[in-house]
């Protein structure tokens, strides 16, 4: 996107509310099992996108490509911030190979008036919530489908829905496949236990047990959750409805580092967008973190490219559009 940039001088301060808005939108980013795995600093006009490497997760994503996903979110979400604020946000990712885990550094660099799209995306920044279990009714409208797609490749990646309920299946038995290895396999026990937070445990950390289905559920669906109570913490999910909602996976014509921010950055803008139609979206990723169904998933379900999320798409009962997402099939 490139906002129409004002004549007005520019003259931040240091203390610069909007940047420092920004920073904290940024915390607000969906991330691989709230891990919240990025490093925002602020330096001047200046906000520093990075990873932590202390909130990798070494058994689920050892190549750490979802946290340099869930950084690309935060990314993207600093930038939407800075635009909403009348900011003019000049990107450079991946600035400095030495210092791979610096992954962008954005700069206030002068005044811009804020489009109607940026607004509307900066406004469901704090609506948006990973959806888990069933969704009262599904995506099939061809324009919201066209206007999420339209989100994705603004950042320069794919979001392809499938309309077959073949491949849905297919996918389905993919997750299906992956999530049940994984609770034989894996030691994740440490590392989920780390990373869930029982009833009433305050912070913003982690995945909430009121988030996740309980476990008599866990296994019963078409596109099973990951076991993040663990049979232990019993989740408060309030099931309603059986629909699975449309599948979708986001993929990427190239897999590296830069890839994978791109990935991010696309994921969160089809996330903002979404929220604003009154779409929610719930993720699938295990089959990706194994890496023979993730180069079967790429070259059966993505023509040949590179898979970063799976996701499902669908609409809450009482949902509504804002009144702008119509045109936000151009962000341009
Ligand atoms: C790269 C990535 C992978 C994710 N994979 C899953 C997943 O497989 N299952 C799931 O329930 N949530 C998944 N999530 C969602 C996170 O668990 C969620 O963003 C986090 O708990 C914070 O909650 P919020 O999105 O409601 O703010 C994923 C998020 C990201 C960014």
């Amino acid at each position: 996107m490139s906002p129409r940039a004002s004549a007005r001088p520019h003259n931040h301060s240091p203390g610069d509310p909007v940047l420092a808005a920004a920073v904290r939108a940024g915390e607000l980013a969906p991330s691989l099992h709230g891990t919240r795995p990025w490093r925002l600093g602020r330096e001047g006009d200046r906000i520093t996108v990075g990873t932590d490497p202390d909130r990798r997760l070494e058994i689920a994503d050892p190549d750490a490509r979802e946290q340099v996903i869930s950084c690309g979110a935060a990314l993207f979400t600093v930038i939407v911030t800075l635009r909403a604020g009348g900011r003019r946000p000049v990107v450079r990712e991946l600035p400095d190979p030495d210092r791979p885990g610096l992954l962008a550094e954005v700069t206030a660099a002068g005044a811009a008036e804020p489009s109607p799209n940026d607004r509307m995306l900066h406004e469901s920044i704090g609506l948006r919530r990973t959806h888990r279990g069933p969704f009262p009714f599904d995506v099939d409208d061809v324009r919201t489908v066209r206007t999420l797609a339209s989100a994705a490749a603004a950042e320069g990646a794919v979001l392809r829905p499938l309309g077959d309920e073949r491949l849905v299946r297919s996918l389905a038995g993919l997750v299906a496949a992956a999530e049940f290895l994984h609770r034989c396999e894996r030691d994740t026990g440490e590392e989920l236990d780390r990373w869930v937070r029982g009833p009433g445990r305050p912070g913003s950390d982690g995945v909430r047990a009121e988030d996740f289905p309980p476990p008599e559920r866990v296994a019963d669906a078409l596109f099973p959750e990951r076991d993040f109570g663990r049979g232990r913490v019993r989740g408060m999910l309030d099931a309603h409805g059986d629909v699975a909602g449309t599948a979708a996976l986001l993929s990427t014509a190239g897999d590296a580092r830069g890839d994978h921010l791109a990935a991010g950055r696309a994921l969160q803008r089809v996330l903002l967008t979404a929220a604003a139609g009154g779409v929610a979206s719930a993720f699938h990723t295990q089959p990706l973190e194994e890496p023979h169904l993730r180069a079967f998933i790429g070259e059966r379900l993505c023509e040949g490219g590179h898979p970063q999320m799976i996701l499902r798409l669908g609409r809450e009962a009482d949902a509504r559009s804002h009144p702008l997402f119509a045109s936000a099939a151009d962000p341009e």
